[in-house]
């Protein structure tokens, strides 16, 4: 039993450094902690809005519907209509994006992907880090490089506006983005935590009477 209770823990410890691993993605030295609060209402109505503005002529997010979207954020359906969503799409429809895919490789040499899933395919802080970490490189095609995506295919949309804020201003904006980007590709995430919650608490519960009722049924064979 002990030899048994060893196996696990040394199983789990070894597991503990891979799973800190899944969640970095790559060393970088220009990728920073995304200062990120997903139940911050504000700050994820925020970046809906510079998402629509500034991305959206590009990027879809196919997996979020703009109904969804308002009553997690807390935004009247008719205001989400009126500033949010420039197509003729009604609020039931996903928010995905019609430039075609086609066209825009001929563009950028790359199609612009879908982003409902960015912040878990690369994780917010990458997210974070890549949009505050453009820079002026003469020879790029659109005159701008990325530190954290190196020769990426997209022009710094931003530009204009991180030469118009000053650098907190900006951050917060792109942080305020992130947070809205991490909330579309994990909108259970708020309920998950909260379960969570629950769950190890009843486990905490659980491993008392299962401990002594392990006491009881070995002390004869001790
Ligand atoms: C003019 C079109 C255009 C606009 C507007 C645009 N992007 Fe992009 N974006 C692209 C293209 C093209 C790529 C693919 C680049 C590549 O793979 O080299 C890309 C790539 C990305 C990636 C990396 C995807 C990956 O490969 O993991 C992220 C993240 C991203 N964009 C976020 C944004 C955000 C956030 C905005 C709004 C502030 C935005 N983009 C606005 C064209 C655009």
């Amino acid at each position: 039993m002990k030899k048994f209770a060893i196996a696990i823990a040394t199983a789990t410890l070894s597991l503990l450094p891979l799973m800190a691993n899944a969640s970095g993605g790559g060393h970088n030295e220009y990728i920073v902690d995304a200062p990120i609060n997903p139940k911050d209402k504000v700050s994820l109505q925020n970046g809906a809005q510079l998402f629509v503005n500034n991305c959206m002529g590009c990027h879809g997010l196919k997996y979020m519907r703009y109904e969804r979207m308002s009553e997690d954020l807390g935004i009247p359906v008719e205001l989400t209509q009126q500033y949010l969503n420039f197509t003729t799409d009604k609020p039931g429809d996903t928010m995905g994006n019609a430039m075609l895919e086609e066209e825009s490789k001929v563009w950028f040499g790359v199609a612009p992907p879908d982003l409902s899933l960015e912040a878990r395919l690369r994780s917010s802080d990458w997210l974070y880090s890549y949009l505050i970490n453009f820079y002026e490189d003469a020879s790029r095609p659109y005159g701008y490089n990325n530190h954290v995506f190196p020769s990426v295919g997209m022009p710094h949309v931003m530009a204009d506006m991180e030469e118009e804020l000053d650098k907190e201003e900006f951050e917060k904006n792109m942080a305020d983005l992130t947070n809205f980007l991490a909330y579309v590709a994990e909108p259970v995430r708020l309920e998950r935590e909260r379960l969570g919650v629950y769950v190890l608490l009843f486990l905490f519960i659980l491993f008392w009477p299962a401990y002594f009722m392990k006491k009881e049924f070995w002390k004869d064979i001790h």
